[in-house]
């Protein structure tokens, strides 16, 4: 336990933002419990469940997603956690195959949803039997009070722009700033929450226009560079992840926090 909330490992504040160290399926009770209400708004870019098998003549070119798959990140998430419970509005990344499985669970919890695209147009110039790795999914579900905003030409549902190449120690699903940002810009709530938040690029987007963050990841490495983004935002510097040329990190897979556990 550390301070007034079960189940943290370390609670870091900055400014009106909270970044916690920890378990999000430990930490959230407690964490909703304190505060009595939902947050506003949930941006989340969970762990992706997805075969990554096969490839055969791309195989070779397919790296990004066995980045993925190194840091356990291919094993889903708990999509229950996809409540108002949490938050009047959620946005999620999703892989392809987790799609009927999301979309289910957020007709039944919220009023509305909208299936958006990040349409890459950088793509790995590969494709497996299927289709080309070339978009991702998000969902956006809202109650009442959590209803999109924007002008219309903030409203568009598929959103074009490159693969976000992280500078130092980048983690290898970390989101563009636009794509970020032009989410934000659809959010009415002005407290987010990102329950997966890897190196913190909901936090960067919502300091930027002034909304609370508040984010949970369990892996040290991301959670130290979250922090670091996000202080970097409150100061209006440059993004440590931005400004410098790639850079492996010290450690690829970062070490599991809890025993018997893989990244991720
Ligand atoms: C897909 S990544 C998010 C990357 C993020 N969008 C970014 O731009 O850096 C998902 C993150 O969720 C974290 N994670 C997975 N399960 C978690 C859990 N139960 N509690 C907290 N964090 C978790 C992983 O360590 C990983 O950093």
């Amino acid at each position: 336990m550390t301070g007034d909330l079960p189940n943290a490992v370390r609670i870091v504040r900055i400014g009106p933002h909270t970044l916690i160290l920890g378990d999000a399926y430990a930490v959230l009770p407690g964490l909703l419990a304190a505060r009595g209400r939902p947050f506003d708004e949930a941006v989340m870019d969970p762990p992706y469940d997805f075969d990554n098998s096969g490839g055969g003549a791309f195989r070779a070119a397919r790296h990004a997603a066995d980045a993925v798959v190194d840091l356990g990140l291919d094993r889903g998430f708990d999509h229950s956690i996809l409540t108002p419970a949490l938050a009047d509005g959620v946005v999620v990344f999703c892989h392809n195959d987790q799609l009927p499985e999301i979309l289910t669970q957020v007709k039944r919890q919220f009023a509305r949803f909208a299936l958006c695209l990040w349409r890459k147009t950088n793509p790995m110039p590969v494709a497996n039997k299927h289709y080309q790795p070339d978009g991702e999914f998000y969902v956006h579900a809202w109650l009442k009070p959590a209803h999109p905003v924007g002008e219309l030409s903030a409203k568009k549902r598929v959103w074009d722009g490159p693969v976000a190449r992280g500078g130092e120690g980048a983690h290898p699903t970390v989101k563009p700033d636009g794509l970020m940002a032009k989410i934000m810009a659809n959010l009415s709530g002005g407290e987010v929450i990102d329950p997966f938040m890897g190196t913190g690029s909901t936090g960067v987007a919502a300091v930027r226009v002034g909304k609370t963050f508040t984010g949970i990841e369990r892996h040290p490495h991301w959670f130290d560079l979250a922090v670091r983004r996000v202080t970097a935002a409150m100061d209006g510097a440059p993004d440590p992840i931005r400004e410098r040329p790639r850079i492996r990190p010290a450690v690829d897979a970062p070490a599991p926090l809890f025993a018997g556990e893989g990244a991720g």
